[in-house]
């Protein structure tokens, strides 16, 4: 394929996150720790882990190991789990993909051609106890699937915007037996996610013919600055985008030479910094068995170091999801009911 692994050209990191990493010292940051949703292939419902500002990456299981919220609506299945919260913390929304592979006579094809066009949604106003799920139907009937959602608040409109991957099919063909239009990167916005905005493209590569899926952010610290990872479904590997013009502004991609992360096969990327250290991100791709995780202190050069699980205490066997920001008061709210 020409594509050479990456890692023999970066400067590794220690394998430990010990405090051997030199980093600037920690501005006063509000959060006191990281709860990490997930699921599992077998049971595909949102299942949480903590951990704390000390050991980001050292992720207890919550709930005794139990699903906190089990899907009753659409498939009845949730894969690809995303918690968010507005800025003021009041609403808090976790998304899922509503998706079940174990469903009798279950085929991708059917999956990609007549699978949900909805997401299901549960809302919160204290992270501790949830609504009742809905499917909120975001993609036009024209979609073949809504998979693989994320979210970015935007304070100053008081608006979601929600992203998630679909391929289109031809207006006239209603059942979508024929073909579709490359998976890509699609978006609404939302005040509330109940009302949406007509879906739209963010994404699509089809004049360079690579279909995507699996887009998340990473919030870089300053307005307008962010990093994006992307799944390449033609090669199955993550690569990463960054900007400084927001959103919708100039995208660079980062590894140098139409390169990836790793050029193994990868996906769900997570990305989240350490709320400690000013300048350390962490990275979760899923190798199709479990997360593996990375860290990076030069996020704008794509510069990602793999970490052991024994290192960082890392559960073996996580799936697609997020890692979410908590507070101090969150985090306590958390361990109290959860832990
Ligand atoms: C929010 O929207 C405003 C106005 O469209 C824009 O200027 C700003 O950059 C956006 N902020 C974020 C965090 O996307
Ligand atoms: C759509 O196509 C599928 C697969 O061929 C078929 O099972 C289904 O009955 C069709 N639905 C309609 C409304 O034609
Ligand atoms: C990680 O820990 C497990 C359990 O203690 C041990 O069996 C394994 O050898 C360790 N792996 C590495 C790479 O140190």
């Amino acid at each position: 394929m020409g594509i050479l692994p990456l890692l023999s050209t970066l400067s590794l990191l220690p394998l430990s996150l010990s405090s051997t990493i030199p980093h600037k010292p920690a501005p006063e940051y509000p959060y006191a720790g990281y709860l990490l949703s997930t699921f599992t292939d077998a049971n595909p419902a949102v299942y949480w882990y903590l951990s704390s500002a000390e050991n980001p990456l050292a992720f207890k299981p919550l709930n005794a190991g139990n699903p906190v919220l089990t899907s009753t609506v659409g498939t009845k299945g949730n894969r690809d789990i995303f918690l968010t919260a507005n800025e003021e913390r009041s609403e808090y929304f976790v998304i899922t993909t509503d998706l079940d592979i174990n469903a009798p006579g279950f085929s991708w094809d059917e999956a990609t051609r007549r699978g949900s066009r909805g997401l299901v949604i549960w809302r919160s106003s204290n992270l501790i106890d949830w609504d009742e799920p809905y499917l909120a139907t975001i993609e036009s009937p024209q979609a073949g699937m809504a998979w693989a959602p994320s979210v970015i608040y935007n304070a100053t409109e008081e608006e979601y915007y929600l992203f998630w991957a679909s391929r289109l099919y031809s207006p006239s063909d209603t059942n979508h037996t024929g073909p579709a239009n490359l998976d890509r990167i699609r978006y609404a916005t939302t005040p509330d996610f109940i009302s949406f905005s007509e879906p739209a493209d963010y994404v699509a590569l089809d004049d360079e013919n690579i279909p995507l899926i699996d887009q998340e952010f990473l919030y870089l610290g300053q307005e307008g600055h962010y990093a994006r990872f992307l799944k390449d479904e033609n090669v199955l590997h993550v690569y990463q985008e960054t900007t400084t013009t927001g959103l919708f502004g100039d995208w660079t991609r980062t590894q140098d030479g139409g390169e990836y992360i790793r050029a193994s096969v990868y996906e769900g990327p997570a990305a989240f910094p350490d709320v400690r250290a000013d300048g350390r991100y962490y990275l979760l791709m899923d190798n199709y068995v479990e997360y593996v995780p990375f860290v990076s202190e030069d996020v704008e050069e794509g510069e990602w170091a793999e970490l052991g699980f024994n290192a960082t205490g890392l559960p073996r066997g996580l799936k697609h999801g997020n890692v979410f920001l908590l507070t101090g008061r969150e985090y306590e709210a958390v361990l109290k009911r959860f832990g």
